[in-house]
């Protein structure tokens, strides 16, 4: 039998924002969770606009799922028929489905889609489909996970915790893996400006650019495949 990934250990600020002990990094921006992941990953991407059927965007780091109910919140909005996004998640460390429960329950915007998201958690699928997205969940180290998947995402949501406290999230060879699971005129998107991030995916075939960060922040990073 494989090994069952290890679950996320986690204390809580303010009684509300889960932080990985593990990490020593909150999942989610202190100030305004769902508005901060708008403005780094569905603005820096030029999201909802470029949602299509077969969309596929992939993301590093699923945590609570907060990204995908707030992809998933903008989609409803533009959807058309039967149409269909993909979305790829790679995590390490999952989350107990009472914890998840627990951090989302402070976003009520998401309360309707939250529902169906904790019912899949809850019976442990890797794969179901949530409001026209076909989701899937892979476990394990993205350094092994990442470079072993076949596919090729339109959109990059880079979202492991801070480089200085995660950087297996940010190395090098993980963003060059990155460059090479993006489709033609594919894009990323992620908070940090850090340099080395920056020049990593720049390495990785990026036209990286520097845009205004959330709130306060002074900087994120977003880039399209040259
Ligand atoms: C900032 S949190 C992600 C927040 C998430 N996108 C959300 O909407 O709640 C970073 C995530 O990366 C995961 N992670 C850290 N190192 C990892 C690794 N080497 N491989 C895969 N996942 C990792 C953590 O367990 C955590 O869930």
């Amino acid at each position: 039998m494989p090994d069952l990934p290890e679950a996320a250990s986690l204390s809580w600020l303010d009684d509300a924002i889960p932080v990985a002990t593990r990490f020593d990094d909150p999942y989610f921006s202190l100030k305004g969770g769902l508005d901060a992941t708008r403005h780094v990953f569905l603005a820096g991407h030029g999201l909802p606009d470029r949602l299509r059927d077969g969309f596929h965007i992939a993301e590093l780091g699923f945590g609570t799922g907060l990204n995908l109910l707030t992809l998933a919140l903008a989609w409803q909005r533009v959807r058309t028929g039967n149409d269909h996004l993909h979305y790829t998640t790679f995590e390490a460390f999952p989350m107990r489905p009472d914890d998840m429960e627990r951090a989302l329950a402070h976003f009520p915007e998401v309360a309707a889609l939250s529902g169906p998201l904790m019912a899949a958690m809850r019976a442990g699928e890797a794969r179901f489909t949530l409001a026209g997205i076909a989701v899937e969940i892979i476990t394990g180290d993205v350094r092994d996970t990442l470079p072993a998947w076949a596919g090729r995402a339109d959109a990059w949501f880079l979202d492991g915790f801070s480089p200085a406290k995660n950087p297996e999230m940010w190395g090098e060879a993980l963003m060059g893996e990155v460059g090479h699971h993006t489709a033609r005129g594919g894009s990323f998107a992620t908070y940090t400006a850090a340099g080395h991030v920056r020049r990593a995916l720049a390495g990785a075939g990026f036209e990286v650019r520097r845009l205004p960060g959330f709130a306060g922040k002074r900087h994120m990073s977003a880039g399209v495949l040259s």
